[in-house]
């Protein structure tokens, strides 16, 4: 299954298919904003990036939009804050003892159930539409799911794969995928309204680049590298997955601890982006740290980030979606610095953490209020 996500939906040539999908979505965020902009009315940033990042995700898997006239997009956006708060008690259920764990699990069946049984409402209908569309157009297969739900018909395939894979497949890719993003936004806004400096320089490099009257695409983004080093940054100091978990299948040593068969390690990444031995200035936002510096070569450079910046974790189970968390995080940024200027409550955004999610959350949602730059709306060509 994982090899099929890179290859249909998450790796370089599929994602440079999927770019017309996620520009609209990318244009009705803006909408939105300008929405809200003009009503005067504020808004809670976290909610329009989830829904921008939750679209763009249904839209890929399904060649469409969670359709807003069933509200499934809603729906879909609820069941994974859910899953979320879930998945909170499950994770701390799984590093307890096994006893434990086994109480865990059945201390919250009831919930899991009925999150999941709801979840399986949603997909199986949009499984359906999508099956009726496929038989009565017998059109080239398009999307993800007609490419899954030929290869579930399909006999012969390499893998069988059933309904309940696939509905499995999207929650794993909406829950993986949707709060991640939506955080990284979040706290990244955050820090950029709280250093005038980096806004300021931030505008320039995009008035320069994009311009002021065309709204910023994903394809902008290489162009952009302050904005890149920005994000770098955000993920550094405010990695949404602060913790990843491995198993040991052997006993193994790393360094000179030894490390016994089926131990399961917590590896801490929020405390290693924060390390003074290998950063300076730990707690500071300093994009400038992640701009190709001219002394050191690019190769030293990427190998020595490896080792120590591993917002998507690494190796086998690293992330897959990395690259489409950096186009989601790059672009609604973009969109917010380049066509607002954003006023909050007070001096600076509280930057203080939630305590106990399992994502690394702010303890006190960023909202603002929208001011448009231009009184003319920007247009995507
Ligand atoms: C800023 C955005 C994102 C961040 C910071 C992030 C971070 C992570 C991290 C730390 C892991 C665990 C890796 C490990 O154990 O080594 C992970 C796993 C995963 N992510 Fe992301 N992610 C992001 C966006 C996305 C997106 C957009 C998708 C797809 C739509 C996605 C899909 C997945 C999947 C499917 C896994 C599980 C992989 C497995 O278990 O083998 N992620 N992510």
């Amino acid at each position: 299954m994982k090899k099929l996500i890179t290859s249909k939906l998450l790796g370089p040539q599929a994602l440079e298919r999927s770019q017309g999908v996620r520009a609209k979505e990318v244009e009705r965020f803006y909408s939105n904003l300008l929405d809200t902009a003009m009503k005067k009315e504020s808004v809670e940033i976290s909610e329009e990036a989830m829904k921008l990042v939750n679209n763009s995700i249904c839209h890929m898997i399904m060649g469409r939009s969670c359709s807003r006239e069933n509200s499934e997009a809603e729906r879909v956006r609820g069941l994974v804050k859910k899953t979320d708060s879930l998945g909170k008690k499950l994770f701390l259920a799984a590093i307890l003892r096994k006893p434990l764990k086994k109480i865990g699990i059945s201390l919250f069946k009831k919930e899991l159930t009925d999150v999941s049984s709801k979840f399986d409402e949603v997909l199986e209908k949009i499984l359906v539409e999508n099956k009726e569309k496929l038989d009565q157009e017998h059109q080239q297969d398009t999307d993800m799911m007609d490419k899954l739900l030929e290869a579930c018909r399909d006999e012969n395939a390499d893998y069988k794969i059933t309904r309940d894979h696939i509905k499995s497949l999207f929650v794993d890719l909406f829950v993986a995928g949707t709060d991640t993003s939506t955080h990284s936004i979040q706290w990244i806004m955050a820090e950029i309204i709280n250093n005038s400096y980096i806004l300021k320089r931030l505008r320039e490099e995009i008035d320069s680049v994009v311009g002021k009257t065309r709204l910023i695409q994903e394809t902008d983004l290489p162009n952009l590298p302050y904005l890149q080093a920005i994000v770098k940054e955000g993920l550094r100091l405010h990695p949404p997955v602060p913790f990843v978990l491995r198993t040991f299948e052997e006993r193994c040593m790393i360094g000179e601890f030894c490390i016994p068969e089926k131990t399961t390690l917590l590896v801490n990444g929020y405390a290693m982006m924060r390390d003074p031995e290998y950063w300076d200035d730990p707690q500071e936002f300093k994009p400038e740290r992640f701009l190709t510096s001219s002394r050191s070569s690019k190769k030293d450079e990427i190998r020595d980030e490896v080792l120590k910046f591993i917002p998507f974790g690494s190796g086998r189970r690293g992330c897959p979606g990395a690259n489409l968390g950096y186009v989601f995080v790059g672009t609604a940024i973009g969109v917010m610095v380049q066509c607002f200027d954003l006023k909050i409550k007070g001096d600076k955004v509280n930057m203080n953490e939630a305590a106990g999610a399992m994502t690394l959350s702010m303890a006190h949602p960023l909202k603002c209020t929208l001011v448009p730059r231009t009184l003319i709306p920007l247009t995507s060509i």
